[in-house]
């Protein structure tokens, strides 16, 4: 599907966004190994989390969904079930990486599949480390998908990660906790820790000092309700919409603020934006809010370093505001965003440049320079949902019709995201 955007006026409205991903996918893999059924409302509905679903059901959980909300019934960390099949993640590295460190620990042999995409993504940042642990998990002689993971008793080991991602983290962890002792994983800067809140929330005996996370092996989960907040990386987009289009007043209803997601609220406001928080609550050990975002010139800045993996998913976004900026702004450090679901350094510089900006293409980062007025032009979404979105915002403020290619993939993180975003634009 090609969808058309143009310029618009201003973003008026009150919305909520679809529950976070991230937490999503835990909740749906941590229920089913909890004693019980967990009940999960707010929960992501996109592809990505439709294939952890599918996956789960595949090796023999019982996953409903009952008026709104998803029951889970696990019997506990060996209560999986051997696959009739192939599991295919689609083009989910979380349900990939995460699944590998539950099934490392199993007592049967899987294969792991996935999309075009996903088995381009590298695999040896959680092949390798799980073989430490004694796991017998195998991919192509390159270390891309498919992965072949024959269950075994895994040992208990001290990671230390070279590159700091929450999905080898939490694949650590997960397969932690079917070693004895105590499990590990420490990584240069933190990153999103969701795994860590959820299932200490569900009772395991997780440890935190600094960047380093320990668990201890066989902790006995207990299935309890999980409230998903709203996913701050899906809210991005119409926070950077309401601040870059003028005129513009937007409020956006219980947002997750977890600490280690909250960079794109943090770089925004370093550059002047008005965003301002309303309400604050905490379920299953997340906090959320409510946004108020007003439109204002912003100024450019430099993002690098421990502000990366809190912003890394929305940096798309990010750099479309950042042409608007007075003044450059510079992203370094950022080198992971070249093996996401696909290069987004390449794909966020060819697509600017096709709006007519000037970018400077770095191999961590890029430098866009400031007030920059885009044109409307076809966008390349490499398939990519979170370059679809970005771009789309980016044709708000362009002038002329911008089309977004193969705009289907918002599926994958927010099916519904260009209904909503025409009912919150004034032409
Ligand atoms: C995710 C972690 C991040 C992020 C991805 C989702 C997760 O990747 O980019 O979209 O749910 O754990 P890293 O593993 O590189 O941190």
């Amino acid at each position: 599907m090609k969808y058309k955007v143009k310029k618009t006026k201003s973003i008026c409205t009150e919305i909520t966004v679809p529950g976070d991903k991230s937490i999503s996918h835990r909740a749906v893999m941590f229920g089913a190994l909890a004693n019980g059924t967990t009940e999960v409302t707010g929960l992501s509905l996109g592809q990505d989390v439709k294939s952890t679903i599918r996956c789960l059901k595949e090796l023999g959980i019982t996953v409903n969904m009952v008026d709104g909300v998803l029951k889970v019934t696990g019997f506990g960390l060996r209560g999986l079930r051997a696959p009739k099949g192939v599991l295919d993640a689609g083009n989910s590295g979380t349900t990939m990486r995460l699944l590998s460190g539950i099934l490392a620990g199993q007592d049967f042999s899987v294969t792991l599949t996935g999309d075009e995409s996903l088995s381009r993504r590298p695999m040896k940042r959680i092949i390798e480390p799980l073989q430490k642990m004694g796991a017998i998990i195998q991919g192509t002689a390159e270390g891309y998908a498919p992965l072949t993971i024959k269950g075994t008793i895994l040992s208990s080991f001290k990671h230390e990660l070279p590159v700091s991602s929450a999905q080898v983290k939490s694949a650590l962890l997960l397969a932690g906790m079917y070693a004895r002792g105590t499990t590990a994983v420490s990584e240069p800067v933190k990153s999103r820790d969701h795994t860590e809140r959820m299932l200490s929330y569900l009772g395991a005996n997780i440890g935190i000092d600094e960047n380093t996370v320990t668990i201890e092996g066989f902790p006995l989960l207990k299935a309890a309700p999980i409230q998903v907040p709203g996913d701050i990386s899906s809210a991005a987009f119409f926070i950077v919409a309401a601040t870059i289009v003028p005129n513009s007043t937007l409020i956006i209803k219980n947002i997750g603020i977890n600490p280690t997601r909250v960079g794109i609220l943090e770089a925004l406001r370093i550059m002047g934006a008005d965003i301002v928080e309303d309400s604050f609550t905490s379920k299953n050990y997340e906090p959320s809010t409510n946004l108020q975002i007003k439109s204002i010139q912003l100024s450019g800045t430099t993002i690098a370093r421990e502000m990366i993996p809190k912003i890394i998913d929305e940096i798309p976004v990010f750099a479309v505001a950042a042409t608007q900026a007075k003044g450059e702004t510079v992203i370094r450090d950022a080198r992971e965003l070249r093996v996401k679901e696909t290069d987004r350094i390449k794909a966020v510089v060819e697509n600017l440049r096709r709006m007519g900006a000037a970018v400077e293409e770095l191999p961590d980062g890029m430098i866009i320079p400031g007030e920059q007025k885009l044109k409307g032009a076809v966008i390349n979404s490499y398939h990519d949902h979170r370059i679809a979105m970005a771009f789309t915002i980016a044709g708000l403020i362009a002038e002329g019709e911008t089309t977004i290619e193969n705009a289907d993939c918002v599926d994958i993180s927010f099916p519904g995201f260009f209904m909503q975003l025409e009912e919150l634009c004034h032409a």
